[in-house]
């Protein structure tokens, strides 16, 4: 197989999710599964491409699947950890490297960093967490849902704990691939109210929508997978002690799993904080798929550079 036999993505960046049509959430996902299951005949698509990876934060799990993906791929990738943007304007800093490298991966604070470099350069950017996205997170995410519960059409995912950045970002695909999503926080840590609103809007299906609410018990009622992520995010370091009490009652453990229906999957972006959001119990359940998340970035990352980053020989 080779590049030009799928659609490429109309959109020249994946700066949020919605970069992605509902049509192209599906192809990715779909050129996904097809690359998890033959690996070895994509293993040239990127030979000649150079990526920069860069990372104002840290990570396992984002940073390792993309240079795997990109190396298993054929092409490689060079790495920036630290400020993107101190010694010279971020709009230098995208003009330099759109000179050397055929796409940009950031990993930011600012959503606005990931749009200047989209902006500035002349690559196709990846946002690889931002504090208001986790698009990446959200395409693994959906492609572990569907291998274990086949479409989402119809099912309900529930998410407690903080409505942040990987919230956002796994509500606005699952609404579109016809999934209700539920989430449960503790008052003053819901959603950002635009993003619901467009969540809401975009909802795939008849009786598919959005629950906001600040009872866990009725956010995973009836639920197929219960998500949860760290209490306070990176960034959010000095918070920790206050959030950690704010939101004992919102932690995933064996109680709150069986309020859910039974087999219900249990997910999580990772890094966990055992015994905080989630107990050793639940993480580490039958029904616990968070391994396989991580191991979907992979796949998912593949798809996505695949339909975003032109092969050597178009450009
Ligand atoms: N889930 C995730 O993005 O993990 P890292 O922070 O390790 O990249
Ligand atoms: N919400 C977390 C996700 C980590 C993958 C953070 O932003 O730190």
């Amino acid at each position: 197989m080779s590049v030009s036999t799928f659609s490429r993505i109309q959109a020249s960046d994946l700066t949020t999710d919605l970069d992605l049509s509902q049509a192209e959430l599906r192809a990715v996902l779909d050129l996904a599964r097809e690359v998890k299951s033959r690996p070895q005949d994509y293993r040239s698509a990127l030979s000649g491409s150079y990526l920069s990876l860069l990372f104002e934060k840290p990570s396992l799990r984002t940073r390792l699947t993309f240079e795997l993906a990109i190396k298993q791929l054929g092409g490689d990738c060079v790495v920036v950890n630290g400020p993107i943007a101190e010694r010279e304007s971020l709009a230098d800093v995208a003009r330099n490297l759109d000179r050397w490298t055929q796409g940009i991966v950031a990993r930011t604070f600012r959503q606005e960093t990931i749009e200047g470099l989209a902006h500035w350069s002349s690559v196709p950017v990846i946002n690889a967490l931002s504090d208001r996205y986790h698009p990446c997170q959200a395409l693994a995410d959906v492609l572990t849902l569907t291998e274990h519960l086949g479409s989402l059409e119809g099912k309900r995912i529930a998410f407690v704990g903080d409505g942040n950045n990987v919230a956002h970002s796994l509500m606005l695909c699952c609404v579109r691939l016809g999934a209700h999503f539920a989430i449960a926080t503790p008052p003053g840590y819901e959603p950002a109210a635009d993003i619901v609103a467009e969540a809401a809007e975009l909802a795939a299906g008849e009786r598919v929508g959005v629950t906001i609410t600040h009872r866990p018990e009725e956010a995973v009622s009836d639920a197929d997978a219960i998500y949860t992520d760290v209490w306070a995010s990176m960034g959010q370091e000095n918070e920790a002690a206050t959030r950690r009490e704010t939101f004992q009652p919102y932690q995933v453990n064996g109680t709150l799993m069986r309020a859910a229906k039974q087999g219900t999957l249990f997910m999580h972006c990772l890094p966990a904080k055992r015994g905080q959001e989630v107990t050793d119990e639940v993480a580490d359940c039958e029904t616990s798929v968070i391994f396989d998340q991580a191991e979907n970035r992979l796949h998912a990352q593949k798809a996505l550079l695949l339909m975003l980053i032109p092969a050597r020989g178009e450009q």
